[in-house]
């Protein structure tokens, strides 16, 4: 009898646990059209793989009233369960307990299961949805939002850290996710922004509202701080579960194989004529990428901001790899400031999880003006010379169409240790363009010639029949072979498969000292 009664308060405690804020603020959570901490884990993890850890913490805060509002869980739901049969952590924020607010107990919750995660190799996803430092503790909660920032920070290129935006994410709060390797935001209900739009208004007089500031659309287009825009919550958490197929469990693992397939023929029958005759003609560089990788396995990263460069993982006959290219269909493909951040921070990524890379190129250089000189492309350019550089997985490059100047080294040339370097027989590889060079080294001639129009036209067939081709190239051993495009699938394959063994390193030192 008496055990029973134990058994009553251990369930009852459970029940009160499971109801969060209880109901009226649950049925408020989902008038928003949010799903509660514990529907998103349901979503997010494989059916029933769910153990909770800490469900019983409560706060120890008696300002303000709170010790006489108290709730088990303290407005998060940690634990751990797996996704596609691998083990992950996670944490959620309960919107419905003190708006999902941090307190010194709920960061002390997802500091331990980040320990956990670190400790063990297991990925960490976080749930957002919060109004930030709870208020009435003070200093306890900025407390515990620095240690979750040192957390993320150790576990940074150790583990992968996923975050979904879900709700409010405000103030220093936004600095969790933004250490984290890839930040998920659901259209409508989330926001994130250092100084919500009532700060702005005062300082700058602007007017703006949570959206237009700080929403998924916002972040996925203009800052780029979000690299997936989503529809509703379970397509949130979809799409993270798919993400993590792509991942292995950390750095010292390599990512799980899928069964092989072949690629979509829809993409595949046409590589031999995808390119253009005329160099100024643009194509869908998704086109070759699909017409390469297994059929559907193309998940793409940052889809919407700096689409002159396309990241995303992909697979090779089962094998994940990481994939750039260069988009002529935007900006002609040039490299401008954001796609260099863009790509390098992917770069990385990649290289800090085993995920080999592929390089589709097709770049006629850095993007001229004031604009790009002013914004800094020199050290934006800088960073992802640098990230393939010190990259040391398996890399690769098909060089389509352009490979003109700087950007031709940058683009993971074979100078800077790429493994493995081909070219079709539509590349142009050169300092710069045919028009742009032939004006520049042959402007005395073109001037003093009786006919200069037809003379800079026949100096520029001169040029195009020495340098805007793979062979010169290719005699000097810079690319390993020129190749017909509907070669390129069994040829990269095959190259994967002589360097999965590939062991490489870069020099001994504390850190780097990438161009920031
Ligand atoms: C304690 C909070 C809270 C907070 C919300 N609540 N934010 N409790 N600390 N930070 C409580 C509310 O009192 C309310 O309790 C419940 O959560 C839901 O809040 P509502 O305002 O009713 O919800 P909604 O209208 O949806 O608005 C959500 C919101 C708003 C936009 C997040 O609550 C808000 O602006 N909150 C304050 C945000 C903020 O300034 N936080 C500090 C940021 S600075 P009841 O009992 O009514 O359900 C920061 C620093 C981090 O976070 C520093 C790290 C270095």
């Amino acid at each position: 009898m008496e055990e029973n009664k134990k058994f009553e308060k251990l369930k009852s405690l459970r029940q009160e646990s499971r109801l969060g804020g209880g109901k009226e603020r649950i049925e408020k959570q989902h008038a928003s059209g949010k799903l509660t901490a514990f529907e998103r884990i349901d979503l997010l993890l494989d059916k029933g793989s769910f153990e909770e850890i800490g469900a019983l913490v409560r706060h120890r805060c008696s300002d303000f009233g709170l010790d006489k509002q108290s709730y088990p869980g303290d407005g998060v739901v940690t634990g751990y369960g797996k996704i596609h049969g691998r083990p992950v952590y996670v944490f959620s924020q309960d919107f419905t307990v003190f708006g999902g607010s941090l307190s010194e107990t709920h960061a002390e919750k997802i500091c331990k299961i980040m320990d956990l995660a670190l400790k063990n190799g297991v990925p960490v996803i976080g749930l957002n949805d919060s109004g930030g430092a709870r208020i009435q503790e003070g200093v306890a909660s900025l407390g515990g939002y620095a240690e979750v920032f040192w957390r993320n920070s150790m576990a940074s290129g150790v583990v992968p850290q996923i975050s979904a935006i879900m709700g409010p994410c405000a103030g220093g709060a936004v600095y969790s996710p933004a250490i984290t390797d890839f930040i998920f935001m659901v259209q409508d209900t989330s926001f994130m922004f250092v100084t919500g739009p009532n700060v702005v208004k005062t300082v700058t007089h602007e007017e703006v509202t949570s959206e237009a500031l700080g929403g998924a659309s916002a972040h996925s287009t203009k800052s780029g701080v979000a690299h997936f825009s989503t529809d509703n919550d379970a397509d949130c958490l979809n799409r993270i579960r798919t993400l993590m197929s792509y991942l292995p469990q950390n750095c010292e693992e390599k990512a799980p194989r899928q069964p092989a397939k072949d690629p979509d023929p829809a993409f595949a029958g046409k590589l031999d004529t995808i390119v253009p005759d005329n160099p100024n003609k643009p194509y869908d560089i998704k086109d070759v990428i699909k017409g390469v990788v297994d059929a559907d396995s193309f998940y793409e990263v940052h889809e919407n901001y700096a689409d002159n460069i396309v990241v995303g993982f992909a697979r090779l006959e089962g094998r994940s790899v990481g994939v750039v290219a260069n988009q002529p269909l935007s900006l002609a493909g040039c490299l401008d400031n954001d796609a260099s951040v863009k790509a390098a921070r992917f770069v990385r990524f990649c290289d800090a999880f085993n995920i080999p890379l592929v390089v589709f190129e097709d770049v006629p250089g850095f993007l001229p003006g004031t604009d790009q000189e002013w914004g800094g492309i020199i050290k934006h350019g800088a960073k992802l010379l640098y990230a393939f550089c010190e990259a040391t997985v398996p890399k690769m490059t098909v060089i389509t169409r352009k490979a003109y100047g700087g950007a031709y080294d940058v683009m993971n040339s074979k100078h800077i240790r790429a493994d493995y370097n081909v070219a079709w027989p539509s590349a142009e590889i050169a300092v710069m363009g045919t028009k742009g060079a032939v004006e520049i080294i042959f402007r005395r001639e073109i001037k003093k010639a009786a006919d200069p129009e037809s003379t800079q036209k026949r100096l520029e067939a001169e040029y195009e029949e020495t340098f805007a081709n793979p062979y010169r190239a290719a005699a000097r051993g810079y690319i390993d072979d020129v190749i017909f495009p509907h070669e390129t699938r069994k040829k990269l394959i095959r190259a994967f498969e002589v360097v999965q063994t590939k062991v490489d390193s870069v020099p001994r030192k504390k850190h780097d000292n990438l161009p920031l």
